[in-house]
């Protein structure tokens, strides 16, 4: 009896209901849930006792929740990421047989939409006009749709949110919304399979992207992206969408509807965010140093540099490369010299890219000049290489999945003073 009182003194029992549960249902559930990314539930007690050894093991590698940018070099927003205490107790309560322990009081209501992470219906969707169906061929698959639209009007955006009826095979999804008044843009093909098809195919949507007017991006888990008040951006009468979607490896067949779903508001936007990309296909992509082809068996660092020509607010910010990408840098040089950490992303795997919300608008002076840095590792010692033996890879603005790129898009406004202290978090977001 004496003992175990002592025991007891010493040191707190972790239990699932006190301990482990919040700690699952706000880190892992979001994707480990019924018909989403994960191949399992991680739920109830049952799913996650089940496999308790597993999640220690993946948790102090931190391999999950998964996590790619430098938590040491910039925060944001979004972040995904165990502190070391939350990490020790999942460890201590996997090694002392998982306890229940007992019921805690009943927690409030989750707020819940019915197909949708906004605190309110959709206004419009617009989405594939028929269905993509996937081969059970174990081939991952990464096909860019286009999807025009012809609205009644411009329409002020509040929030914006990527859907799919089956979110389980698509390991990541882009989207690009482009204005154009006055092309076809119901002409050419529905979709380019960029795995196989020829190269040449994707230059037919080049002609629609003279006017970006907003850049998404989604990976599983994500929700949907909503602005601070007065700032927005305007969802033009007429253009197209370039969904460009990463379909996972399948091994029975599996059909798929994307699209985007759209809030509007009629308070008009009174700050228009607007969106850049540097880079491949972008802005100073023939300033990109040295010229950009990675010749086979070679690791090649690459720079660009880009000069902010007025103040402004970032957003966000989203690194792109493509398998054989190794590490990218971004950061901004102030002109009184100055250094703003902008992403670094340490362990780039291409399954696990991720738009990067700042915690708060994140200031560039006008002047400041942003430096990008990227590595890629064409040699046979990287598993990630597509070629085997590896081949010479480059570049030339139309897109295969197996050609690289070196492309970082930019959220941004103008800046106002006191933008540094506007948060990015929005609480219509729901879980
Ligand atoms: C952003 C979505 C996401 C989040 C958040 C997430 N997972 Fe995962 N998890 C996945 C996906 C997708 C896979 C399967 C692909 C893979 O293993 O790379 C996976 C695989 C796993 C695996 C199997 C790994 C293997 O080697 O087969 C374990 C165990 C796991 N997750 C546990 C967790 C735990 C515990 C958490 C929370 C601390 C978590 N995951 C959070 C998406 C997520």
């Amino acid at each position: 009896m004496f003992l175990r009182t002592m025991q007891g003194a010493s040191a707190q029992k972790i239990t699932w209901n006190q301990h482990i549960a919040p700690i699952i249902h706000t880190n892992c559930t979001p994707c480990h849930k019924k018909a989403d990314a994960a191949p399992f539930e991680l739920v109830t007690y049952e799913d996650v006792a089940k496999r308790a050894a597993f999640i220690k093991q993946v948790t102090q590698s931190r391999y999950m929740p998964p996590w790619k940018a430098d938590t040491h070099y910039a925060s944001f927003a979004n972040e995904r990421r165990l502190t070391d205490e939350e990490i020790r107790m999942i460890a201590e309560w996997a090694d002392t047989k998982m306890p229940k322990g007992k019921d805690v009081a009943k927690q409030e209501p989750v707020r819940y939409q019915e197909g949708t992470h906004y605190s309110r219906q959709p206004d419009t969707i617009l989405q594939m006009s028929r269905p993509f169906h996937l081969k059970a061929d174990n081939k991952e698959r990464f096909i860019v749709y286009k999807i025009p639209f012809e609205l009644p009007a411009d329409m002020n955006v509040e929030a914006i949110e990527f859907v799919s009826s089956n979110r389980k095979v698509i390991h990541h999804a882009n989207y690009e919304i482009d204005a154009v008044p006055d092309l076809d843009i119901y002409a050419g093909q529905e979709y380019i399979n960029l795995t196989e098809e020829d190269r040449g195919k994707y230059l037919q949507y080049v002609p629609f992207r003279q006017r970006m007017i907003y850049y998404g991006g989604w990976i599983p888990g994500a929700t949907c992206e909503s602005y601070p008040k007065n700032i927005g951006w305007v969802m033009p009468k007429r253009g197209v969408i370039l969904l460009t979607l990463h379909y996972a490896p399948v091994g029975k067949e599996e059909d798929n509807i994307s699209g985007i779903q759209l809030f509007f508001t009629k308070t008009p936007v009174k700050r228009e965010i607007r969106a850049v990309s540097f880079g491949s296909g972008g802005v100073g992509e023939k300033d990109i140093d040295p010229f950009f082809y990675i010749p086979a068996d070679a690791v090649k660092t690459f720079r660009l540099k880009v000069t902010v020509p007025e103040d402004q607010s970032i957003m966000y910010v989203w690194p792109h490369m493509h398998y054989i990408g190794k590490k990218f840098k971004a950061f901004g040089v102030t002109p009184v010299g100055d250094t703003v950490k902008m992403v670094s992303v340490t362990d780039w795997d291409f399954k696990w890219q991720e738009v990067y919300w700042y915690p708060k608008l994140l200031k560039l002076p006008k002047g400041t000049v942003i430096h990008i840095e990227a590595i890629y590792d064409n040699t046979a010692a990287n598993p990630a290489n597509p070629s085997s033996p590896p081949r010479l890879i480059y570049s030339s603005g139309d897109m295969k999945s197996t050609d690289e790129m070196l492309t970082l898009v930019m959220l941004y406004l103008n800046y106002e003073k006191g933008d540094e202290t506007i948060p990015l978090k929005n609480e219509n977001i729901l879980k």
